[in-house]
């Protein structure tokens, strides 16, 4: 079986877009395509989604309106690149894991955002390894290295390396799990790693030529989150 790989790209690297950065992304991802790796792509909803959600919250519209409203954030940026990424991806944004698998077995990449409320665009990406039958994950983070213990060690440490789902269930433990507020990871999308033992490599997506080091060339770059 070929290569298949699904990568997280932070909405936030997304939205406001930047011409330059995206041309960078964009080729980035057409080298890993040229290397023989069959891609799925999830964009989150980055700062978009949280302007949204701020100011909706302050009209006390409830929690699943507001995952809502997320979830469209994360479509619109998921179709601004899936629009940059033609011919390789076509300009419809699957809705379901379903219609994602179809553009997948029709030779293209899929580029999703979100899919239902109550959890992050990081459960999504999961849920299409998953489906795509992918066991490795790059998780592209807007301008942080890899993993940290505490928000405090960010820019002063190196990441952590290496990471287990039970560590990873301490980091996280004190994270809030409301819309907008899913940070590196939230419990469905751990309780998904369990089942599946998918590995996730969190790298700085603001250097997109980090992504074909990792995977094409094998360098060890950010975190590895895995089972042991
Ligand atoms: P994300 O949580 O993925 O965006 O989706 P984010 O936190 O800004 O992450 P990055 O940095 O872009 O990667 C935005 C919001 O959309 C809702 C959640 O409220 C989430 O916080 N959402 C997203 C869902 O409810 N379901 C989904 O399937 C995806």
């Amino acid at each position: 079986m070929e290569e298949r790989l699904v990568i997280k790209v932070s909405g936030s690297l997304i939205f406001p877009p930047r011409k330059d950065y995206i041309e960078r992304l964009r080729d980035s991802i057409i080298r890993v395509l040229g290397a023989g790796y069959k891609i799925g792509i999830v964009v989150g909803g980055g700062s978009l989604a949280r302007e949204y959600i701020a100011t909706l919250r302050g009209f006390g519209v409830p929690e699943a309106m507001l995952d809502i409203m997320g979830i469209e954030s994360a479509r619109l940026n998921a179709l601004l690149l899936s629009m940059f990424l033609s011919p390789h991806a076509t300009p419809k944004v699957p809705k379901s894991l379903e219609e994602a698998l179809e553009v997948f077995l029709d030779s293209h990449v899929p580029v999703l955002g979100g899919l239902q409320p109550g959890h992050s665009t990081n459960a999504v990406s999961i849920l299409l390894a998953e489906a795509l039958g992918s066991k490795v994950i790059v998780n592209m983070l807007n301008g942080i290295d890899g993993i940290y213990r505490k928000k405090e060690e960010i820019g002063r440490l190196n990441p952590i390396e290496k990471v287990t789902y039970d560590e990873m269930e301490e980091i996280i433990k004190g994270m809030k799990q409301l819309a907008g507020e899913y940070e590196l990871l939230d419990h469905l999308g751990l309780e998904l790693l369990r089942r599946n033992r998918i590995r996730i490599f969190y790298i700085n997506g603001q250097e997109p030529e980090l992504l074909y080091r990792l995977i094409v060339k094998g360098e060890r770059i950010g975190s590895m989150l895995s089972f042991s």
